[in-house]
């Protein structure tokens, strides 16, 4: 598929794997729309429209949406982490681990809908992770976050399949972003993760390549060294 000129939102765009998506992208000259809280603040140094919002506010998202032109890709990589034992979890850290990885991203998906079903070609790319697919100590309501977006990301696919809108699940091993991990792994524990940017590039070119088939799911494994 050619990207150029296509609209694209991302979705957690200000760090991580969605800057890196953006700076990518926007070097492939498609039309961005970036979404996350501090995004107005963040300096850019491309061209792109910037949307301020937390996604675990359903009529935040609905107004964004509205105003939003018709688009062609949506890419989530809105995510919070949190490693903890259950005991010590705060009933404040459930809520928000749920409402930004799981809920959030299903309004963001679900306000979507009527803005992508009359493009060409529409792709709705939920960024998972590979606790969307394992047990992990410590990762309880991180893993119930992600196995849950798992499990919506894999009914979409079916439900808007008749729309022709494809949906992807991206589950990518421990990435290089110091934003994600601040607080829990230092700069030097992340050295070995898979840098963002060679998760955006897979991604591209998944989307690049995908004319008469999709792939439902690709898991990006970390390479140990
Ligand atoms: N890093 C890893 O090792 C790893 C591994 C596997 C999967 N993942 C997943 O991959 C995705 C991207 O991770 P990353 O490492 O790129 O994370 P990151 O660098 O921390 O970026 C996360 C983005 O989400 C935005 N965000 C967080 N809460 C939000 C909210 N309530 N409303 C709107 N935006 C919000 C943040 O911006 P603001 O703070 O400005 O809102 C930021 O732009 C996440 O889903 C994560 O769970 C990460």
């Amino acid at each position: 598929m050619e990207l150029k000129g296509l609209k694209v939102v991302i979705t957690g765009a200000s760090h991580g794997l969605g800057r890196a998506l953006a700076e990518k992208l926007s070097e492939l000259h498609t039309e961005l729309y970036l979404i996350s809280r501090s995004i107005d603040k963040t300096p850019l140094p491309f061209k792109a429209t910037r949307i301020a919002c937390d996604i675990r506010d359903p009529h935040q998202v609905e107004e964004v949406f509205k105003k939003l032109p018709e688009f062609d890709i949506l890419i989530n990589c809105v995510g919070i982490p949190l490693v903890k034992s259950i005991t010590d979890t705060r009933p404040e850290e459930i809520q928000d681990t749920i409402q930004t990885n799981l809920t959030g991203l299903i309004y963001i998906c679900k306000y979507s809908i009527t803005k992508l079903e009359n493009s060409k070609s529409p792709f709705i790319v939920n960024i998972i992770s590979t606790s969307g697919k394992k047990a992990r100590v410590n990762e309880t309501v991180y893993c119930a976050s992600k196995w849950g977006l798992a499990g919506f990301t894999n009914s979409l696919r079916l439900e808007l399949a008749p729309k022709g809108i494809r949906v992807i699940g991206i589950y990518p091993g421990g990435m290089k972003s110091e934003h994600f991990w601040k607080g829990i792994k230092t700069k030097e524990e992340i050295k070995d993760f898979i840098p963002p940017e060679e998760v955006a590039e897979y991604i591209i070119q998944l989307l690049k390549t995908a004319k008469n088939s999709t792939p439902a799911e690709v898991v990006i494994e970390r390479k140990i060294k």
